[in-house]
Formats: C-alpha cells, sequence, structure tokens
C-alpha cells in the first residue's frame, strides 16, 4: 500500500465519531467497507471479506473458530464485524480501517484461546479472523518451511510429513490449534525436552503493524521480532505468518500409556516420576495425568488415577530396557508400546483413537465445543509423598478437576531465559496444567466449576513457583490479572506479565512502546506501551 492512511478519509470519521459515539452496526459496517474499498488493490472482492451481525453467515461464521461453550452463549458481547481476509493487502487495510474508526481489533487463528480473548471483547470490537492464511509451505532442501498464521497444528504436521518423513516440529499435541496463537505464545508438545519450545527454531517472521506495513524479520527491528517469540502476537500486529527451522524425528518413534489408581500405588509412582520425567533421556517425554475417578475396588469411593502418557523418539526395546532401570515401578513391558512412523504418533497423541487416519489432521473441525477453564503453575522442588496424598484427597473432594504434569528439562534447561519473552527455563521440574472442562450448560454449571479450580490452585500454592508464581502465557488464565483501569495501564499489565514473562517484562513493554505507542492492539492481558511515550520509530524500512 502506498498510502496506508487517507487523511481526509480520517477526518471525515473522526467527524461521525463526534456526531455518534457509538455507530451502529449497519453504518460500521458501510462505514468499514468504503475504508477497506479506498486502501485494498482489490475494491471489488472486499466486500465478499465483511460479515455484518444481519448477515446470515455471521453466526456460523463467528462459532466456526470459537472453540470453548463458555463463550457462545448469547448473553456474550458479539463483534461489530466479522472480516476474513483472503491477502495480506485485505489484512493491511482491515488494521488501517479498524484505526481510522477507532474500534477494537481482535485477531483470531485457531480461536483456542482458553479465555476467549481472540473473540469475546466487552466494549465494541471487530473481529480480524485470519482462518483463510492455511498455507504451509515446506523447504526439505533447506530445512524450514513458512506457515500462515491461519493453519493449524495438524496441517503443519501433514505437510511436513508430506514432504519429509524424516522431519517433524516441535509444538502442541492439539491438531486443532493455531499458528497464530500458538507460536506467538510459546508452544510446546511433547518433543519439549528434545527440541524447547515452537518459538525457539522460529528463524522469521511476516507481520502487519498498526500503521499497515507489512514487515519482516529484516525490518522490524529485533526487539519486536524477540517479542513475537513467546510474548503474544495481538499486543504487536497481525502475525501473517512464521518461517521455523524444521527437526529431525526418527523412522520409528514409540508411545505407551499405563494407568494406576491409587490402590495400585499410584502414589509411589508419582514420586518416582518426578525424579525421573525430568532428568531422563531428552528423547523421552512422560506426561502425567491425574484424575479423580470412581474406585473399582471399594464401591461408591472414589480414588485417583494416574495416567503415564510417553512419546520416545526412539523404538520400544531400547525404551524397555531404560524404564526398567530409571522408572521400576511403571512396569513397563514391551507389550504395552507402540511402535510408529512420527506421524502416526501425532494422531495417537490428539486421541484421536476412532480409527482416524492421519488424514484426520487437516481436519480443523475435528473437536468437540464444550466449557472449558485452565491454570497453570511451576513445580521446582518435587512434591513430597505426604503431600501428594493431601493432594489426592483434595482432589477427590472437589470431584472434577484435572491436574496434567509436563517435565522439562533436557533443551528446556539449555535456552537462557531471556533469549525469548518465555521465561521458565532451567530450574522448572515439571509444568502443572489445572484442567476442567464441562457440558453442563447454565451459570450454576459454570459458577461451580470455575469455583472448583480455584479452590485446587489455591490449595497447591505450598507447592509451587513463587515470587512470582509462574504460569504459562498459552494457558490463559484470567484470573491472574487484567487491564483493569483503563485499556494501557501499566501497572495492572504488570501483574500478569511478571508471571508470564518474570523479567523479560520490561522488553516486551520497550518493544510494544517501538511499534504501538498509542497501544492499538490491545486486549485484556495485552502488554501496555510506557504511557506519554512518544513514537521514535526504529523500523528500518516501509515495505
Ligand atoms: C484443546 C487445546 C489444546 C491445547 N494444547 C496445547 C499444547 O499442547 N501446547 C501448548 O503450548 N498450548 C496448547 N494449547 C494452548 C494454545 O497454544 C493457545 O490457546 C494458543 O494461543 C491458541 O492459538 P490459536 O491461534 O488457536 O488461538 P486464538 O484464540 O485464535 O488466539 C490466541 C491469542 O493469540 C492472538 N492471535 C491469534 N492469531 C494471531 C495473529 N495472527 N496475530 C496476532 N495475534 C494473534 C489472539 O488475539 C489471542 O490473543 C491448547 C489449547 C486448547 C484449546
Ligand atoms: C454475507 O457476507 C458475506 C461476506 O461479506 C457476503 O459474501 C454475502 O453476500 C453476505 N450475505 C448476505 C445475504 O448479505
Ligand atoms: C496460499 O497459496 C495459494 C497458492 O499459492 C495462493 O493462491 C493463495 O493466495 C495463498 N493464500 C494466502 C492467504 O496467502
Ligand atoms: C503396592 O506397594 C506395596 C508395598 O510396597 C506392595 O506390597 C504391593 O504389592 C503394591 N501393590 C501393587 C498393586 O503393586
Amino acid at each position: 500500500m502506498e498510502n496506508p492512511i487517507s487523511l481526509p478519509f480520517l477526518s471525515v470519521i473522526v467527524l461521525l465519531l463526534h456526531l455518534s459515539n457509538s455507530l451502529p452496526t449497519t453504518s460500521i459496517y458501510d462505514t468499514f467497507l468504503h475504508c477497506l474499498q479506498s486502501h485494498t488493490n482489490q475494491p471489488d472482492h472486499v466486500s465478499n471479506i465483511v460479515y455484518a451481525q444481519t448477515n446470515a453467515s455471521y453466526t456460523s461464521v463467528l462459532r466456526a473458530f470459537a472453540r470453548n461453550a463458555r463463550f457462545t452463549s448469547p448473553s456474550i458481547q458479539k463483534p461489530s464485524l466479522v472480516v476474513t481476509p483472503q491477502s495480506e493487502n485485505h489484512v493491511q487495510a482491515s488494521v488501517v480501517c479498524a484505526k481510522s474508526i477507532d474500534v477494537q481489533l481482535k485477531i483470531r487463528s485457531g480461536g483456542h484461546d482458553f479465555e476467549g480473548v481472540s473473540y469475546v471483547s466487552q466494549g465494541p470490537f471487530v473481529i480480524l479472523d485470519m482462518f483463510n492464511f492455511q498455507n504451509v509451505t515446506v523447504d526439505v532442501q533447506n530445512e524450514i518451511a513458512v506457515i500462515q498464521a491461519g493453519a493449524s497444528l495438524g496441517q503443519v504436521y501433514y505437510r511436513i510429513w508430506e514432504k519429509s518423513k524424516v522431519h517433524g516440529f516441535p509444538a502442541g499435541a492439539c491438531p486443532t490449534v493455531g499458528v497464530g496463537g500458538h507460536l506467538s505464545g510459546g508452544g510446546y508438545g511433547n518433543m519439549i525436552r528434545k527440541y524447547g519450545l515452537s518459538v525457539d527454531h522460529v528463524v522469521d517472521a511476516k507481520i502487519v503493524d498498526v500503521k499497515g506495513r507489512v514487515l519482516d524479520k529484516a525490518t522490524m527491528g529485533e526487539d519486536l521480532f524477540w517479542a513475537i517469540r513467546g510474548g503474544g502476537g495481538a499486543s504487536f500486529g497481525v502475525i501473517l505468518s512464521y518461517t521455523v527451522k524444521l527437526v529431525a524425528v526418527p523412522d520409528r518413534v514409540t508411545v505407551f500409556q499405563v494407568d494406576k489408581t491409587l490402590e495400585q500405588n499410584a502414589t509411589d509412582l508419582v514420586v518416582q516420576w518426578q525424579q525421573v520425567a525430568p532428568h531422563t533421556d531428552d528423547r523421552l517425554f512422560l506426561r502425567l495425568v491425574l484424575q479423580p475417578v470412581r474406585s473399582n475396588v471399594v464401591k461408591g469411593q472414589k480414588t485417583i488415577r494416574a495416567s503415564v502418557e510417553a512419546l520416545f523418539l526412539g523404538e520400544a526395546n531400547e525404551l524397555v530396557t531404560l524404564l526398567g532401570k530409571e522408572f521400576p515401578l511403571l512396569g513397563l513391558k514391551k507389550e504395552l508400546c507402540h511402535e510408529m512412523r512420527w506421524i502416526d504418533s501425532v494422531v495417537w497423541w490428539a486421541n484421536y483413537n476412532d480409527g482416524s487416519s492421519v488424514n484426520a489432521l487437516l481436519d480443523r473441525t475435528h473437536y468437540s465445543v464444550h466449557s472449558n477453564k485452565r491454570k497453570s503453575d511451576y513445580v521446582q522442588t518435587p512434591i513430597s509423598r505426604k503431600e501428594l496424598t493431601w493432594i489426592w484427597k483434595k482432589m477427590i473432594e472437589l470431584g472434577k478437576v484435572e491436574l496434567v504434569f509436563n517435565p522439562y528439562g533436557g533443551k528446556m534447561n539449555e535456552v537462557p531465559s531471556d533469549s525469548t519473552p518465555f521465561p521458565h527455563r532451567a530450574g522448572n521440574l515439571y509444568k502443572i496444567q489445572y484442567t476442567v472442562s464441562w457440558q453442563e450448560l447454565g451459570a450454576a454449571a459454570e459458577e461451580r466449576f470455575l469455583s472448583e479450580i480455584k479452590v485446587l490452585h489455591n490449595y497447591m500454592t505450598p507447592f509451587v513457583s513463587k515470587n512470582p508464581r509462574g504460569a504459562y502465557f498459552n494457558y490463559r488464565d484470567l484470573d491472574i490479572g487484567i487491564n483493569n483501569h483503563g485499556k494501557n495501564n501499566y501497572q495492572d499489565g504488570k501483574v500478569y506479565s511478571m508471571k508470564y514473562f518474570k523479567n523479560n517484562f520490561e522488553r516486551l513493554v520497550k518493544a510494544k512502546t517501538e511499534i504501538d505507542p498509542e497501544n492499538f492492539f490491545w486486549n485484556e492481558q495485552s502488554i501496555p506501551s510506557y504511557p506519554g511515550h512518544k513514537e521514535t520509530a526504529p523500523i528500518n524500512s516501509f515495505s
């Protein structure tokens, strides 16, 4: 775009805003559309990318990537428009036009945000829905892939596998998660101990800034390129794509799941798991899932089931020998191991245990929407046997909340805590994910389950990281703090940011202030800019 903001147009809008504080929806639609038409090289085309509330397809487009039923009920505030860009130029024009009418822009890629931050807001807003940006271009020779923000992780894994059987990418286990949120916010999966986070493999990126410019690594400046590898995208601009380095995967990998209840000495298993999982061979990821379930032994009683779910980047014989030595209480037998291709392990880990083939990874609708809430914690010293017993008692009493322990160590110990905004590296044994999901409708159920997860999180205080109590940005949790006093409050921003980013917070604020000093790109938990800061654009060039 030659001239991203047309000044005469801007003054018309300013005038309009003066005349009426909140434009009616149809008027926002007309105004936005006219603006798009004057800021795009395809003026005829843009009428196909804007959905007004009156449009027959509005609800289905809005819901297509709304992955949490807590945020789809009629009482939840809906966007004035959903904009579905099909080209870079559409994104540029959308940002310029949203800015010119001064409406909040929420950016959505896969819609997996646990608090619906990509598609819900308290005030008037517009959704920029990136789902048309699904291209994944794999260059095996150079071992890189260019991944557009709206692609799902399943598409990423599939497209890599299509081109090479010995390459993969370290990212999340759920195939429908979107790249735009996942990669900008960190991204971990079952190869974390071997390869670290997704952001550790990002080598370039393309972003549209508040002025409608397309910037890449060479033009966006070091701070911004650092910030969008873990600090989230939505505080800084619209991510169009990430370029990532692929990693090596072996021909055959091994998976298994072993379950033990308290009656089968699950507590001893968990004690030993803490000694093994964060320290064992980097090729081995041993997730531990802890759930309150009905006891088979004592009728009418509940117990805890501990499930160890594994990925080993190697063959079953080696794994059985390794765990026989290091983790005897698991009692792993060869018969419990499944050796398979890496891509089939992706399907196995996705819990697509309905006979789904590799093709299911391309299906972005393979998701059942229910209500859910997540929280996170980091554990730095092992939890003792006695303390575990207390935790089981509490979990059984609460009834529904589960805990998932994801081991760190390996590569996570080697990456400095300031090399990306993601700070939780060496010194962390494992991360806890608190999870509660429910089908029941209504406010009473919601209140009950949200309270359960809070109670357990409180109860865990003595056992987890402190000052600050860490949390994982991609496990979005609005309980840990929000922008309360207006949209750009540094002190509010510091509260949740210190938990997500620790000492990387100031550099994030610096990057934010450089690229978006007026804080157009804001949300409930965005990075604030320094107040009263004048723009000092360190941007090297325009695109
Ligand atoms: C079922 C499920 C499983 C998960 N499993 C894992 C896992 O294994 N590992 C893990 O690390 N995380 C996991 N997550 C968390 C997931 O990584 C985050 O929710 C992630 O932010 C989702 O990205 P998205 O694009 O799907 O979400 P969205 O809801 O679209 O976006 C999330 C945030 O990123 C912003 N954003 C999205 N796209 C862009 C863009 N193009 N430019 C700028 N900002 C953007 C949004 O505005 C929002 O603030 C899981 C989540 C779910 C629901
Ligand atoms: C609904 O919006 C879409 C996208 O802009 C457009 O293509 C379609 O014509 C609209 N439908 C109606 C009935 O206006
Ligand atoms: C994806 O790639 C196809 C084929 O090269 C291209 O036509 C399309 O415009 C691309 N989509 C986006 C959103 O860049
Ligand atoms: C549990 O541990 C006890 C004590 O070590 C042992 O005697 C018992 O056999 C174990 N039970 C199971 C099911 O492994």
